[in-house]
């Protein structure tokens, strides 16, 4: 494939190299002369390991070009990766302005190309940015419409700096944004011999996978590194807690507690959280990140509310109120402090929860409900249908078995607020669904 890149910079240039060393043709496109000048040269105008080789030995053998000229790029490709640069503005947000004129530049040399074209965005840019940036610019500047003639594809690069050749050969996966029904056949050909799973999905879930992942790596290591220093200020090893905190591959190293919900909750998460910020506290460690901990969680309580509140009544049913299903503990639960968010507000509401009988409620769980929300037994409905009769928003926080049965046959043109991520509610016609964040 003749492949154009544009922007030779650290991801560019890793790509120049290693694209080339699967065969392909490759011309390198800068804005700098000097990257230009470096590259055309055989020399790398980066430091990375392997990359200097790479780039010497393609250089050498005519598979890899550089140029400062678009329209000559295009006409000699069949396919350019944007690899430019796309820095923070003072506010925090991302500067497309790179992206914006690599691609307006791309699109005019496309208009005067007679072939098709295709345009992959490698940059790391926000969820959106192809359907409401990137394609509208492309389109105009081309002449022509997506798919007739001028093709485009969100294909982020997950390398890291320092192992950038390693990582670009063995990626986590191949990822790639595309428009609904296309199977992204030219980028499979490219990384045919790259023999990492492959995922086509919509360009916005691409874009936002890529994102999540480097702020997950920011939220792990932030949560390392304060973690690590109110442990050593405790005369703790840090590195070796954390290598055995690691060492746990069902909960810490895994997919356990990363699926987009409500709020956490029960007598341990809060408590420890609260406990082990206080020791930081106490040792005089600066720990923002774990101090937003609880605050972050009573949030997600608060958007709940909101969401509720958004509608403008006041007569709700909530399945769920123990902090998860299956259980009587009613210590911290997230689904007790909506309630009583609501009763504040003068809501009536109803609860309907099998596993709490308040009546059975004993210790600090009995002392705990009484205290949040005294007389709750009242609010209490026996089963399904007397917990629905007369409501018009059903929160569902968690319910299960023949209840949940019981609930989505007897649901019928009420608000429904999703907590729980219940597929066959989100299908059930008749009702307003609302996913919680989904
Ligand atoms: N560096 C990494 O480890 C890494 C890893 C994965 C993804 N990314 C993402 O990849 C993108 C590029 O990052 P980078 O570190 O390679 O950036 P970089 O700053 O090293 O390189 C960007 C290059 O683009 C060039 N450029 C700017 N406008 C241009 C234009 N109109 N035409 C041609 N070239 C132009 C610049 O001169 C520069 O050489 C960013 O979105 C970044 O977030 C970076």
């Amino acid at each position: 494939m003749r492949i154009s890149i544009f922007g030779i910079g650290y991801v560019g240039a890793v790509s120049c190299g290693c694209l080339a060393d699967l065969g392909h043709t490759l011309i390198g496109v800068d804005l700098s002369t000097e990257k230009v000048a470096l590259l055309a040269s055989g020399q790398s105008p980066i430091v990375e390991a392997e990359i200097s080789e790479l780039i010497a030995g393609n250089v050498a053998n005519g598979r890899l070009t550089a140029t400062t000229d678009v329209a000559r790029a295009v006409a000699e490709s069949d396919v350019s990766f944007v690899a430019v640069g796309t820095p923070s503005r003072a506010d925090g947000s991302v500067s497309l302005d790179a992206v914006d004129a690599v691609l307006a530049s791309i699109g005019a040399a496309i208009a005067k190309k007679p072939s098709a074209h295709t345009v992959v965005m490698r940059s790391t840019v926000p969820a959106g940015t192809a359907e409401t940036r990137a394609i509208p610019i492309l389109e105009k500047a081309s002449g022509r419409k997506l798919g007739e003639g001028l093709f485009y594809y969100s294909n982020p690069e997950f390398l890291r700096e320092g192992s950038a050749v390693r990582d670009f050969r063995v990626p986590p996966m191949t990822l790639i944004g595309a428009p609904e029904g296309d199977d992204a056949a030219i980028l499979r050909e490219i990384y045919a011999p790259i023999t990492a799973p492959v995922h086509v999905v919509q360009f916005k879930l691409a874009e936002s996978a890529k994102h999540l992942s480097n702020l997950y790596h920011a939220v792990k290591l932030s949560f390392a590194n304060e973690a690590g220093a109110v442990l050593s200020a405790l005369g703790v090893d840090a590195r070796e807690a954390f290598r055995i905190f690691c060492e746990d591959r069902a909960l810490n190293i895994s997919s356990a507690y990363l699926r987009p919900g409500f709020a956490f909750g029960g007598s341990c998460l809060p408590k420890d959280t609260r406990s082990f910020v206080s020791l930081g506290e106490q040792a005089g460690v600066p720990i923002p990140f774990l101090q937003s901990v609880m605050k972050s969680n009573e949030s997600v309580i608060e958007r709940a509310f909101a969401m509720i509140a958004a509608h403008g009544r006041q007569d709700v049913a909530m399945f769920g109120l123990a902090f998860k299903p299956g259980t009587d503990d009613l210590r911290e639960s997230p689904f007790v402090t909506l309630a009583e968010r609501m009763i504040g507000r003068g809501y009536g509401l109803k609860i309907f929860d099998r596993s709490v009988n308040v009546a059975h409620l004993l210790g600090a769980n009995r002392a705990y409900i009484e205290k949040e929300i005294p007389h709750i037994e009242r609010l209490m409905a026996g089963d399904v249908a007397s917990a629905l009769s007369g409501t018009g928003i059903v929160v569902v926080g968690h319910v299960n078995g023949q209840d949940r049965i019981d609930l989505l046959a007897a649901l019928d043109g009420q608000v429904v607020i999703d907590l729980a991520g219940i597929a066959e509610l989100a299908d059930l016609p008749g009702i307003q669904y609302q996913g919680f964040c989904w």
